[in-house]
Formats: structure tokens, sequence, C-alpha cells
């Protein structure tokens, strides 16, 4: 196989260089240690990157969702809105804690959560809305936190697709209560293949996250000379600490080795990020008159982060339908197109809590027409080339 159609088939994904392999070699010859000092300097250095108070590193971007409806008590029987239009972590974060999700139809410009019907969906059970920035464009911020205020409901934003990503010159993942960030490997930045992060502004909020995410312990202390041994009980010198468990947690740490790749690999995700937006110039320049395919849209205050490159296909006009073109891309040209995502409402979990075909008629469209284009930064001009002229060249 070429090295081109090799290039292609890795569809998306990390860019790791030098700097990544010194940083793993460091923390293995300190005995690669579990949450240590690399993660606490990855937490540092990703909250002054986004300009929030804190960050709490954790296992990955569903995590990172958990913990944050965990830290706003969510509870079985609330409501939670968000959109059919994102991979499951999103809605099975606030299901699995016994909420009800609440679906609302995306606007079919951007493909994110139509911002102007949000409010019609929201009830007295209603506890948090779940904005996504999908593929790294910013949902209609303004919009969503007027409404969030106005019903005093929580945001929670699944900012997995977007880090790096900005609304009106503010990073996002800073507009709600918390910003979930995801590393895994085919996002902006990766941590070894898995990894997450939380931000916020809320110090309550940040001491939940904190507990929960390793088993709810706390460290008490005492500095006296005459403290008994009892139970759970040591002696360090005079002073004696003991163990106690405010509640059931979680173990949802991220390790020091995947941290220090995380500080390097956030030297380099304006880099990385900016590779992406030229990388979808170029494919959109390339195919701005290939009939029957609508390319994405930047609106003018997003900084889009363009972790995927969505097109609609229009079966009639382009004369080929989503499932053919991605095969076709395939077997004719070696390269991996995808389809991100089918809408949630579709899925078994979902049809079993009652939701169906026909609620949600832009969702829809996207489901049938949408894929997503091979965009990662380690893209070559040539490999873009190559993208850009077989699909040019796949109806015939
Ligand atoms: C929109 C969205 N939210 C959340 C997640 C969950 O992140 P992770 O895979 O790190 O658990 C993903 C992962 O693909 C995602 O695409």
């Amino acid at each position: 196989m070429s090295k081109i159609k090799y290039d292609l088939e890795i569809k998306f994904g990390t860019s790791y260089g030098k700097e990544e392999e010194d940083a793993v070699l460091k923390v293995l010859r300190n005995n690669a240690p579990t949450s240590g000092d690399e993660c606490i300097r990855f937490e540092k250095d990703f909250a002054e990157y986004n300009g929030t108070k804190y960050a709490r590193v954790v296992t990955n971007g569903s995590s990172a969702l958990f913990l944050s409806l965990i830290a706003i008590d969510l509870k079985p029987g609330d409501h939670v809105i968000t959109t059919p239009i994102t991979w499951m972590a999103t809605a099975s974060a606030p299901a699995s804690l016994g909420a009800h999700v609440d679906f609302v139809d995306i606007e079919l410009e951007t493909y994110n959560i139509d911002s102007t019907q949000i409010e019609a969906a929201i009830t007295e059970k209603t506890k948090a809305v779940i904005p996504v920035h999908l593929y790294g464009q910013a949902c209609e911020m303004d919009t969503i936190m007027a409404i969030a205020n106005k019903h005093k409901i929580h945001v929670i934003e699944d900012t997995a697709h977007a880090t790096g990503g900005e609304y009106k010159g503010k990073k996002l993942g800073t507009f709600g209560t918390a910003g979930c960030f995801s590393f895994h490997e085919q996002k902006n930045i990766s941590t070894l293949g898995e990894g997450g992060m939380i931000i916020t502004d809320d110090e309550k909020i940040f001491e939940k996250i904190s507990l929960y995410r390793s088993q709810c312990t706390r460290v008490h202390g005492v500095s006296t000379k005459y403290c008994k041994l009892d139970e759970g009980k040591f002696p360090i010198g005079k002073k004696f600490w003991w163990q106690d468990f405010d509640d059931f947690g979680y173990n949802f740490r991220m390790t020091d080795i995947q941290a220090a790749v995380g500080i390097e690999q956030l030297k380099k995700i304006d880099a990385l990020n900016q590779k992406r937006m030229e990388n979808a110039a170029y494919i959109s320049d390339g195919l701005k008159d290939v009939p029957g395919l609508t390319l994405p849209i930047q609106r003018p205050y997003n900084k889009h982060a363009y972790h995927l490159y969505p097109v609609m296909i229009d079966a009639k006009e382009f004369g080929m339908n989503k499932e053919d073109f991605i095969y076709d891309m395939l077997h004719k040209f070696g390269i991996k197109i995808g389809f991100h995502y089918i809408p949630l409402h579709y899925s078994t979990a979902f049809k079993n809590r009652g939701f169906k075909k026909g609620q949600f008629p832009n969702a829809e469209k996207l489901g049938d027409q949408l894929v997503t284009l091979p965009i990662n930064p380690r893209q070559t001009e040539e490999a873009l080339a190559y993208l850009v002229e077989s699909i040019k060249a796949v109806r015939s």
C-alpha cells in the first residue's frame, strides 16, 4: 500500500514527536507512577491554557462527563437535555446515573444542538444541558447560557472535539459549570490513546469532582502528642492522620506517564489545530464545485478546532448515497471515510426508552447523509490532493 493511502487509512489522530518520547522515558525511569506530579502539572497547564481556576485530569472524556454530573448532584429522575448527534458517552453519562435524556434537534448549518429549541424542552425536572461542540465548532453559547441562567440549570460542555476551540474569543469548556475534554487517540491531542480533563471555576464542583475521582477518600490529620492509636489511625512523628471515605466513589485517575505526554501535546495544540484548519481549507477549496456536497461552514466568531471535516452528500445530486460513497472510497482508493454519527435515538438503548425515528428531522437527515473526511495534522498536501481527486473520481 502506498504511503498516501496509508496516511488516509489512519483516519484521525495523534501526532507525537521526540518531546513525547522523552517525556515517556523520563516518567518510566521514575517507575511510572499513577497520578502524581506530572498529573498536577498537566492540570495546572491545562487550566492556564483555558483561563480557568481549576482542572482535574481523569481517565477519559466519558468519566469527565460522568463526574461533572455527579458534581452537580444529578439524581435519578432528573432530566438532562442534549443533542442526538454525538457519541454515546454524552447521553450515557446522565442515563447511567438514572436521569432522563431529552434530545433537542440540531441546526443544519453547524450540526450543533439548535439553541433556539432548548427552552421549549425545559421542565421543572431539567437539571442540566450538555451542549456538544461538534466536530470542533462552538455551539451558540450566548443563547445557551442565557436560557440556562434564566432557568437556573447547569451547563456541562462536552468539549471532547474542541480542545483549543473558541466562541467569541473565549475558550470552549469555560462557559458553563464545567467543561469536559477527551484525549482519546482520535482527538486533537491525546494522552497515549485515552485520557480526559474537567475544567471549572467553581471550587465546590472541583472539590466534588476530585473526591469522587478517587473513591471519595479524605485524609484527616491532627497534630498532637496524645492521639490514641484507634482503628485506621497511623502516627507520623507527632502528627496523626486517618483516612475516611465521604461516600462511594470511583477510580478515574490518569497515570503520570499519560499526563507527561499531555503536557507536551498541550504545548502543540495551537499548531496542531492550525494544521487542521489549513487541511480543512484545502479540502473545501478542492471540493467547492462538486455538485451534491455540502461542505462545513465556520461562523465568523468561532475558532473551529476541526476535529473532523463533515460533508453532507445529497445522493441525487452527487449521484451516489452515503453508504456507497464510504464503500467505494475504501475499495477503489483505500481511503477510510467516517460517519459521525448515527442519531442516538435510533439506538436500541434509546428505542427501549420510547424514542423513535421521525422525532428529530435534522438529526435524521444528518444520519442519512453525513460523512467525515480524514483531516488529522499528519496529512501531507500530497495525501490531501489524493483525497480530493478520489472524491471527484469516485462516481465514475
Ligand atoms: C462528543 C464526545 N463526547 C464524549 C466522548 C467520550 O470521550 P472518551 O472516548 O475519551 O471517553 C467522545 C469520544 O469519542 C465524544 O466524541
